[in-house]
């Protein structure tokens, strides 16, 4: 039962420093994701129940930056369990190499009478929590926000679920295109360095070739392994690439061409096969919508499990720490620990989607 707390009551233009309660902050930075509106919800419900003031930060580091910000009671979050995106905005902002910037975190974080910031984010946004930690400026909580899910020390961050999910979804419908012109249908996925993303969606979309930035791509063994279906009378194929893979050394790329921006592995790999094969090979690129609309119910939980423990962690003091998912259960570990390296796909995963395609 939710303790009725005086400031639900009140009107959102409340000032926290008015009120002489505890203050938490919250913000989203980063790429949005779906679930952020879940997390805000949970932190808003259960940091009310335990008698905090929240104070919705806006757009990321930037809101604070800027003293961009409001407080949040349960009406300002009514309503928004199933809706993508964040209420309060995001950006990319990454003060860590601002002294300004840090200036005015310190002193709008003071001005706002905070006792901790619950940082929802990826590696960027912990990263900085965790050095504006360090240099004693704020208390913070992380919650691992990502559709890449490539935090360490959480088995999955909120986010993921839906954009593998959205990914089968659309695979499904590429499949029946391909199978009906007999193409070949390269699906390039976000998932950054990583091919979590791809690996899954793969997986669940009965995908053909899987190409991960964990593994060079060797053009020789992908051409193969969509012949070798042909002389099987598979006239057509899906190829699921994760936009951060690479080519090996052996597949005649020119030279610079790693360098460039994610988003144009699917379109060089299709000319390539069409070029190598003489099979007809078409591109689609998922974008943004991998990263758009309604979480699934995972992460909905997922959010709302890590929003409730972030609040636990304030009261308990646990700062510079993450709240994290493991083995099922939610629980906690240093920042330091989510941060200091990439969590790449783990190879028994890849290993299960070899019983089913080329790499
Ligand atoms: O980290 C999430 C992510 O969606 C990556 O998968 C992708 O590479 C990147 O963000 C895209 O960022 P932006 O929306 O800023 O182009």
């Amino acid at each position: 039962m939710m303790r009725q707390s005086g400031v639900r009551c009140r009107s959102l233009d409340i000032k926290s420093e008015d009120l002489d309660m505890k203050k938490i902050g919250i913000l989203t930075g980063g790429a949005d994701c779906p679930g952020l509106n879940a997390v805000i919800r949970a932190v808003v419900y259960k940091g009310l129940q335990e008698g905090y003031v929240i104070t919705g930060i806006k757009n990321g580091w930037q809101g604070l930056i800027d003293n961009d910000t409001r407080i949040l009671d349960t009406r300002a979050v009514s309503g928004i369990l199933d809706r993508g995106g964040t209420i309060l905005g995001t950006s990319r902002v990454d003060p860590s190499q601002s002294p300004e910037q840090i200036e005015k975190i310190a002193e709008n974080y003071k001005r706002n009478g905070m006792d901790a910031v619950i940082a929802v984010g990826g590696e960027v946004t912990l990263a900085t929590a965790l050095d504006l930690f360090n240099r004693d400026i704020l208390n913070v909580v992380g919650i691992p926000k990502s559709i890449d899910n490539a935090l360490s020390g959480t088995d999955y961050a909120f986010g993921f679920d839906t954009a593998v999910q959205v990914a089968t979804e659309l695979i499904d419908r590429l499949h029946t295109t391909a199978e009906s012109h007999h193409r070949i249908m390269v699906i390039e996925v976000m998932g950054h360095y990583t091919g979590w993303i791809a690996v899954e969606a793969g997986l669940a979309g009965g995908a053909d070739v899987i190409l991960i930035p964990e593994i060079k791509i060797n053009i020789e063994k992908v051409c193969e392994a969509l012949r070798s279906r042909h002389r099987r009378g598979k006239s057509f194929s899906i190829i699921v690439v994760s936009e951060g893979a690479e080519f090996d050394a052996h597949s005649g790329i020119p030279e610079g061409y790693e360098k460039r921006r994610f988003g144009s592995i699917g379109e060089k790999l299709a000319k390539l096969i069409e070029n190598i094969t003489g099979y007809e090979a078409r591109v689609s690129v998922l974008g943004h919508i991998q990263r758009g609309g309604a979480p699934t119910a995972f992460d909905r939980i997922l959010g709302t499990r890590f929003g409730v423990k972030a609040v636990e962690m304030v009261k308990e003091g646990k700062f510079g720490k993450m709240a994290s998912y493991q083995n099922n259960r939610i629980k906690y570990c240093d920042i330091a620990e989510a941060v200091k390296q990439r969590k790449k796909v783990e190879m028994d995963l890849f290993d299960i989607a070899r019983v089913f395609c080329a790499e």
